[in-house]
């Protein structure tokens, strides 16, 4: 699986994106020399510097790359000087001589090579930080990078959710993170996701949920039972995650681990000891889940309390003050739903609650079950595959949509939930969703359902006011020059 190792990955980003700048500052430079060429060298020449953009950057918002590149491709192929000269349009004979119109006049003449410096400074500004990992946002280990990465500080994927408050952010979660559906478990109907926990963030979730049993005095992941399905010890998934967050200094996780055993705080307390995750962990300022009290993203980061833990349910205990009683702080809407037409927006948990206003009311943060069962006995449920590319589908318009149901709920609450629970995460993708409801374009995650190169999306600039004033200036000089 090395093609989701993270330190690859990144260098083999770091690299391209040094390669990228270096082409973009020896084009910026080189345009109003190019100006000066002949008409019929430069016309041809350019396509072949769009190509060779494309080459080295292959990844970069592949339709907004493409775009520009047949639109380009194409008026400069109109320029080349193979082709016909503008024709005068009294020469113009549509029966017996068909000629070429006045648009392609127009388009013959069009002032290309400043278009064309243009359109390259806004591809080579915008493009490279796209790549660039949240993990070596802080790393100060190369020039190029540690100087992009200061300017490009992203947070959960994205700039612009750094100064967004963690209350006002959509947190896309693997329900039963732990549990697989894979090989490890014998592709077990019991699974709930294809891919594991450090897969998950990998591709942009932040919010993990998994169930915790006491077996033989020590926390262990098992789905309803160990019997059914054991998915190791809590300590053991913490360190995993752990490690994703040492990699991934600029990203604030979510656990939330059932209590299936209702052991007291110590006994989780330990887990988080000795996987060394406590020292993440965020103790919030109001204990009594007053929303208005959660702090940005990037004070979180900044403060390096990245991982919020909810646990259902828990008692307060002064030595683990950052494992919080996840209904202080959260309602649910219902999580045993065994139909698409069943997902509703009803506040299913903590019981104390009469309805959803009352719990927005409380401060409480929404949280969106989005999974479904099949009944394989009147007693027996287990996840849905065969449905999960409805289930997980960002349409907003069919029935038992993720798209749907979030916005229907986003309706009826007046606020967007602020955490999102599905199986199969990989499926629909899950994420689209959840980055339409935070208001980031879909280019600033490569597809999670490959789960192969969305590792190091996460962080993006937009650098398009740079981009421009960069094209201007080079417009400026160009036209000075000639
Ligand atoms: C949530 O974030 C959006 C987008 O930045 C902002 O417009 C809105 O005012 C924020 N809401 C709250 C309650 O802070
Ligand atoms: C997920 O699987 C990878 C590869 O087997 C492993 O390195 C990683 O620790 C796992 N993550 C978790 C949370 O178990
Ligand atoms: C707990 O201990 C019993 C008896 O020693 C053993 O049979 C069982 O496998 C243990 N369970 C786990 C999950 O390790
Ligand atoms: C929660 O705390 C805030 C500020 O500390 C306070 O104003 C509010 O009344 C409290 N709410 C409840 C339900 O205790
Ligand atoms: C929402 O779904 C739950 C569980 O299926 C059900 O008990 C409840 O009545 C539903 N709420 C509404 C308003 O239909």
């Amino acid at each position: 699986m090395s093609h989701w190792q993270q330190p690859l990955w990144n260098w083999w980003f770091v690299s391209a994106q040094r390669r990228v700048r270096q082409i973009g500052t020896a084009l910026l430079v080189g345009a109003p020399i190019f100006n000066k060429l002949s008409a019929s060298s430069r016309s041809c020449s350019s396509i072949f510097i769009f190509v060779f953009l494309k080459q080295v950057y292959p990844t970069v918002g592949r339709t907004f790359c493409s775009t520009i590149f047949v639109l380009l491709s194409f008026l400069f192929y109109l320029q080349c000087p193979h082709l016909p000269p503008p024709i005068p349009d009294k020469r113009v004979s549509l029966i017996r001589n068909p000629q070429p119109s006045s648009v392609y006049n127009h388009l013959r003449m069009l002032p290309l090579p400043p278009l064309g410096s243009l359109l390259s400074a806004v591809l080579v500004l915008s493009a490279p930080v796209q790549g660039l990992s949240p993990g070596l946002a802080n790393r100060n280990d190369g020039n190029a990078v540690g100087h992009v990465a200061r300017a490009a500080t992203a947070c959960n994927g994205s700039p612009l959710l750094c100064d967004r408050a963690y209350s006002n952010i959509t947190h896309m979660g693997a329900h039963d993170s732990a549990f697989l559906r894979d090989e490890s478990t014998g592709n077990s109907i019991a699974g709930d996701q294809f891919f594991n926990a450090t897969r998950a963030l990998t591709a942009g979730l932040r919010l993990l949920q998994a169930q915790v049993h006491h077996v033989n005095g020590t926390l262990r992941l098992c789905h309803t039972s160990c019997s059914l399905l054991d998915a190791g010890p809590l300590d053991s998934w913490l360190s995993a995650i752990k490690f994703w967050m040492d990699q991934n200094p600029n990203e604030v996780v979510t656990l939330l681990l059932v209590n299936s055993d209702d052991v007291e705080a110590p006994a989780f307390g330990q887990a988080f000891e000795t996987s060394g995750i406590k020292d993440y962990g965020y103790t919030p300022t109001s204990s009594n889940g007053t929303s208005s009290s959660w702090p940005t993203l990037q004070e979180m980061i900044s403060a390096n309390t990245r991982l919020v833990t909810f646990i259902a349910s828990i008692s307060s205990w002064a030595s683990y003050p950052y494992l919080l009683d996840e209904f202080t702080y959260v309602f649910e809407t219902p999580f045993e739903v065994t139909s698409l037409a069943g997902f509703n927006c009803t506040v299913d948990r903590p019981k104390t609650l009469s309805s959803a206003a009352s719990a927005i009311e409380s401060g409480r943060l929404p949280l969106l079950n989005h999974f479904a069962y099949t009944t394989l006995t009147s007693s027996i449920l287990v996840p849905d595959a065969g449905d999960i590319d409805t289930t997980n589908s960002p349409s907003t318009t069919t029935t038992g949509a993720l798209g749907r149901h979030a916005d229907t709920c986003t309706q009826q609450w007046g606020t967007k939930p602020v955490f999102v629970l599905v199986d199969f995460w990989d499926r629909g993708p899950a994420m689209d969703t959840a980055d339409r409801l935070n208001g980031i374009e879909a280019e600033a995650r490569s597809s999670s359902s490959s789960g192969s190169d969305s590792g190091s999306a996460g962080s993006r600039l937009y650098a398009v006011p740079g981009a421009l004033t960069m094209a201007i200036s080079v417009l400026l000089v160009g036209g000075w020059i000639i």
